[in-house]
Order: structure tokens, then sequence, then C-alpha cells
């Protein structure tokens, strides 16, 4: 771990896992994460990273649909989501886990074919510095998809972040594509999933999320320092 910030979600991240969170957020965020797998348009082959993976429901979950071919990396800071997600997958071949920042991948360039982020990215301090590791480590042409429920047009992200004891961004989607196409991002799209108007109250508030997709582009990208 290198800075204060990572630390303090470090330990904050580690408090939920102890606490049980991570089924619930599996239970909040499944909707969601199935209708972002469908926009990824997966084959048998993929290399794919989840990043920000908690106790790694995800991981397993694109194990399962995509089959023994498929390589699925999950990367966390908390150490004890880490462990969780590694015990959860026991026996699974095809699938791995990495404890660390976002913002420093432990993986060759050029490696993943796609990368998924789910509820995670507006947590990352330097988000540039991320996309920047992820430019870094997807292969050229490969894409990523960064799902967020906390975001401007969210009438429920106020409430949201006033719980939660650890600094997040609450960008707008013109500002998140702004912010991708600045990190040499191309083809950056924007999605805001609703709620299904029958939904019972409770799903609701989880069903509502913005969806940031872009690719790496197939020449090299010359950046300056992010901030
Ligand atoms: C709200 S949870 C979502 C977990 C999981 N994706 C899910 O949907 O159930 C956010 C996750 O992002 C991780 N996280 C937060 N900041 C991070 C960072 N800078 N680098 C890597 N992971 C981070 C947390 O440890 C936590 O597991």
């Amino acid at each position: 771990m290198t800075s204060q910030a990572q630390e303090l979600l470090r330990s904050e991240f580690n408090r939920w896992a102890k606490e049980g969170w991570a089924e619930a957020m599996e239970r909040h965020h499944f909707r969601i994460t199935e209708k972002a797998i469908r926009r990824m348009e997966l084959g048998e082959d993929e290399r794919i990273l989840e990043l920000g993976c908690g106790d790694g429901w995800a991981c397993r979950l694109l194990a399962k649909l995509l089959g023994p071919r498929s390589r699925i990396v999950g990367l966390d800071i908390s150490d004890e989501m880490i462990r969780l997600a590694r015990r959860k997958s026991e026996g699974i071949e095809n699938v791995r886990y990495l404890w660390g920042p976002a913002s420093k991948i432990d993986c060759a360039d050029n490696y993943f074919t796609r990368v998924l982020s789910v509820e995670s990215f507006y947590y990352y301090p330097d988000q540039a510095a991320v996309l920047d590791e992820l430019l870094r480590v997807t292969m050229r042409m490969g894409r990523i998809y960064l799902l967020m429920c906390i975001f401007a047009e969210n009438p429920d992200s106020k409430r949201w972040v006033e719980r939660l004891q650890v600094p997040v961004h609450v960008r707008s989607a013109a500002e998140y594509r702004a912010l991708l196409e600045s990190r040499g991002w191309v083809e950056v799209e924007t999605e805001q999933f609703d709620p299904d108007p029958d939904s019972p109250p409770e799903t609701q508030a989880h069903d509502r999320a913005l969806l940031v997709s872009a690719r790496k582009p197939d020449s090299p990208v010359h950046l300056s320092q992010s901030s």
C-alpha cells in the first residue's frame, strides 16, 4: 500500500468484509451487473479483470458463464475481501485474485480483453491514474466497463455518500466521458440503467446505475502525467 487514502480504503472495506456486507452487495448489485455483462459481448476465450471485486461473486459468475477457456482475475484493495474471494472460489481453475490498489495492477501489459468494475470506481482517489493503468493492462481494442450507482444524475447518490466513511467522486456522465477521453480512451459511451417501475421499492434504489464503457485505441497513446 502506498498512500494514506489507500490505507483508509483497505481498512474500511476490511470492516465491510468482516461484517458480512459482501453477500448483501451481491444481492444489491446482481441485476445491474447482469445487464452490464450483456453489454460486454463476451466470448469463451476472454481474459477479464474485475476491478474492486469484493468477495469475487461476479468473477465466479463470469467463470460459470464463459467456461474453462476464459481467464478471470479479480483485484481488490481489501485483503479481507480477497481472503473471502479466494476461499469462496476454491476449486475454480480459471479464477484468481490479486490484492492491491486499482492504480497498480500486478499483471503484464496488454493482457486483458475486457475489464469490468462494479460499484468501485468512484472510490479510487486518483481515477486518472487508474485509467492509465487500465490502458497498460488492456489489450489493443479491448474494452472497459465501469458500473456505478454513485453519479451526479442519481438522486440517491447524496444520501449514500453521507453514509459512507470514505471520500468518493460524484461525477456526471459527461464528466466521466471527458475524463476517459482525456486519458486516451476512445469510443466512450455512457448508459443509464433505470429501475423497472414495477419492481419493489427496496430494489429500485439499487437498480439505477451509470455504465461507462470505452475502448483502448489501436495505436499507442502518449499521455501527460495524471494529477
Ligand atoms: C461497494 S464494494 C463493491 C464490491 C463488488 N464489486 C460488488 O459489487 O459486490 C467496493 C469494492 O471496491 C474495493 N475498492 C475500493 N477502492 C479500491 C481501490 N483503490 N483499489 C482496488 N479496490 C478498491 C473495495 O475494497 C470493495 O471491495
